[in-house]
């Protein structure tokens, strides 16, 4: 986040978050980018609060919020509906839309068409697109239409099939080599960031060193240019074991599961609610007809 002269945080931009990668390759004191996912409305204002840079509404929706296997069935209706909510919450972080699977891969109108609903509709200030080489022209595409793209290489959950499951990739040399390609590929189509996914930690430095662009890992070690998570992991909220990178600030799940058990010990043992949580009757009207009573 930066601070603007009369001591409160700027409004985070695409050109503020390219201007600290410039900054911070003949500086030291290099100010990383935190981002993170969000779904809905509270939790996107408790972040932006908080001061992340960047709200990412990702497709993981599908997975952490609805239930959905993979990120594969999440529709732009769902997406837009996520993004709408999230944009209500937010001030000052950038808020980016990810792009559900099947609605930028195929044809370059229609992928238009989709990010420009993104943008409209529900206020996104930037989408983001998974893959590298592949998606040179639909990042031209967007980023002609002044819609910033914020690419997405490396273990792309939408490309589950293909990988044959959730995989770290660019672990042999051809795969190191093809990732630094889709890297470069993205900055020179004209996205002004790219998530690196699921890759090691040395490849991910290399790729930070050899784009201009900010590099957000995840799961790509400590020397990206910024980092995100998914929200759920950070806070202790989902089903299944955590990938090894995602560190848990919270276990929100065991907060909520404890706080559902004492309400209904306490709704079954008649303490809930309490004379102090009841409305009463004026005194003049008691004995006398039911009063509807505003909240
Ligand atoms: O959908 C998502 O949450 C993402 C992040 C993990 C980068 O794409």
């Amino acid at each position: 986040m930066s601070i603007i002269p009369n001591g409160s945080i700027a409004k985070a931009t695409v050109p503020e978050l390219l201007q600290r990668k410039s900054l911070a390759a003949d500086s030291t004191n290099k100010k990383k980018i935190t981002c993170l996912t969000a779904y809905d409305y509270p939790t996107a204002r408790l972040m932006d609060e908080a001061g992340v840079d960047v709200v990412l509404v990702g497709d993981s929706v599908a997975m952490v919020v609805l239930g959905y296997e993979s990120t594969l069935p999440l529709t732009m209706e769902e997406a837009l509906h996520h993004t709408k909510a999230v944009r209500r919450g937010v001030e000052r972080a950038l808020v980016v839309a990810d792009m559900p699977f099947g609605t930028y891969q195929g044809d370059i109108n229609e992928a238009l068409q989709n990010a420009v609903r993104f943008v409209k509709e529900a206020g996104a200030e930037a989408v983001k697109v998974e893959g590298g080489e592949r998606r040179l022209e639909v990042i031209a595409r967007l980023t002609e239409a002044e819609i910033p793209v914020m690419g997405h290489v490396g273990l792309t959950p939408q490309s589950v099939n293909a990988m044959g499951g959730y995989r770290v990739q660019g672990k042999t040399a051809g795969g190191a080599e093809q990732l630094l390609r889709d890297a470069r590929a993205v900055e020179a189509a004209g996205a002004f960031s790219i998530v690196l996914e699921g890759i090691p930690r040395e490849l991910a430095a290399e790729i930070t060193q050899s784009v201009r662009i900010p590099t957000i890992g995840i799961g790509a070690g400590p020397d990206c240019d910024g980092q995100i998570l998914v929200l759920h992991d950070l806070l202790g909220l989902t089903f299944q074991e955590s990938p090894k990178f995602a560190r848990r600030y919270a276990n929100l799940g065991e907060v909520i599961s404890q706080a559902v058990r004492e309400y209904c010990s306490d709704v079954q043992g008649g303490s809930f609610p309490s004379d102090l949580e009841s409305y009463h009757a004026p005194s003049a009207m008691k004995g006398g007809k039911p009063i509807r009573i505003a909240r």
